[in-house]
């Protein structure tokens, strides 16, 4: 396993981290004891780079890491997020307040069972909160020592200038993998310049990119997949494209997850890649990935079939508007789903917008790119 400093902090984690949203159930039902040996059967195969949030399964998942963890804790680097919360309508929503940060981190360490999270993660942008507000309680957490490093996750370029102008932090999070490629449009350099290290999230995009998935009518009525705005589509679209690319792994000797783990973490900029697993043997298949990268003739042999079978995915997910707000860094809305994003002029509620969902912008009318971003 390649082991990397982790933006300018003196973290060094894996290439392959492990990513804990499949045990919140939410890519079928888990029970807690698989959940608890594949976070082991991680640890053993060299993956110190533990993922959760505070909103998997309503926090059950920072249990069950804790529960897997127990006696093994200095071999992990435990990342959890917080700043979402429930609205009055029981609506997940971002909330960065100071009073639900440090609440949600201190509940946070009691379910991890541990005295310190190594990298806390404001999950999204909130554009209720003043940035100074965030930044002024996650610096007290780390002086407290609750807290080792402050991260991000899901923040865009205009979030990121906002957060730097009062703070600072070593990591983001984002969705990374051969469909979703957005990061590589500037965000990387900026980042890296800023000694900022990339989380590369669903690198697997779903398990799609794994080889293995069935199609979506055999997926289990909790799935998730089953209900994600055209994963059918998406799944059609891409089958050339996967045929090929588990063509090309096969003959280098690896998995089709394998190949499209090691092109996510060869990435110059992106730290490592934290794909979810289900099972021992997944979690042991993917850290195989992360043994080296991969040369530039190998990405740019990967990147040539990307590119013959392009495949553009249907992105944007109407959203109703219920509410339009003056914010402290602009006019934000409240979606009728509970949460909060930057909106151009012109959006009122009552309208409907098209957020973007891999990004989390909304369009603006008439204009091709993207404004804003969760
Ligand atoms: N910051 C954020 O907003 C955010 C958002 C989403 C995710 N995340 C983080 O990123 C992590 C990764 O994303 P994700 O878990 O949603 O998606 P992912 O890593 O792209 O896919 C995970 C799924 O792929 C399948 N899989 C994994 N390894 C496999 C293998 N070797 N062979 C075959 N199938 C394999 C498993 O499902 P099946 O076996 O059922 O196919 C697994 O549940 C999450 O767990 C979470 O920690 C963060």
């Amino acid at each position: 396993m390649e082991y990397r400093t982790l933006g300018s902090s003196d973290l060094r984690v894996a290439a392959i981290g492990l990513g804990t949203l499949p045990f919140a159930g939410g890519y079928g039902p888990l029970d807690d004891q698989a959940a608890r040996v594949t976070l082991r059967r991680a640890l053993d195969c060299g993956i110190n780079f533990i993922d959760t949030s505070d909103n998997y399964g309503g926090g059950e998942v920072e249990k069950l890491v804790g529960q897997a963890l127990a006696g093994r804790r200095s071999e992990a680097i435990v990342a959890t997020k917080g700043g979402t919360a429930l609205d009055a309508q029981g609506r997940v929503t971002n909330d960065a307040r100071a009073e639900t940060i440090v609440r949600a981190a201190e509940e946070s360490l009691r379910r991890l069972g541990t005295d310190w999270i190594d990298l806390y993660q404001v999950h999204l942008p909130d554009p209720a909160t003043p940035v100074a507000e965030t930044v002024g309680a996650l610096e007290r957490l780390v002086k407290q020592g609750k807290v080792r490093y402050v991260g991000l996750s899901n923040f865009w370029e205009d979030d990121l200038r906002r957060w730097w102008a009062v703070g600072s932090a070593i990591a983001n999070q984002l969705p990374y993998n051969f469909l979703h490629r957005d990061i590589e449009g500037g965000l990387l350099s900026l980042c890296r310049e800023q000694g900022m290290g990339i989380i590369a999230y669903q690198p697997l995009l779903f398990g799609l990119f794994a080889g293995k998935l069935g199609p979506p009518e055999s997926l289990h009525d909790q799935d998730h997949r089953k209900s994600y705005p055209g994963f059918g589509d998406l799944v059609r679209a891409t089958e050339v494209l996967r045929a090929r690319l588990a063509a090309l792994a096969r003959e280098w000797g690896l998995t089709p997850a394998q190949l499209a783990l090691r092109w996510a973490i060869s990435r110059p900029g992106v730290t490592c890649a934290i794909p979810g697993a289900k099972r021992p043997e997944q979690a042991e298949e993917n850290a195989r990935a992360g043994e080296r990268a991969f040369t530039r003739e190998e990405l740019r042999e990967i990147d040539r079939i990307l590119a013959e079978h392009r495949v553009s995915p249907v992105r944007a997910f109407p959203c109703p508007v219920d509410a339009v707000v003056e914010g402290p860094h602009g006019r934000y809305a409240v979606l009728r789903r509970g949460i909060k994003v930057r909106v151009p002029h012109g959006v009122e509620a009552g309208d409907t917008v098209d957020m973007d969902i891999v990004t989390g912008g909304i369009s603006e009318e008439g204009a091709d790119g993207l404004v804003g971003g969760r």
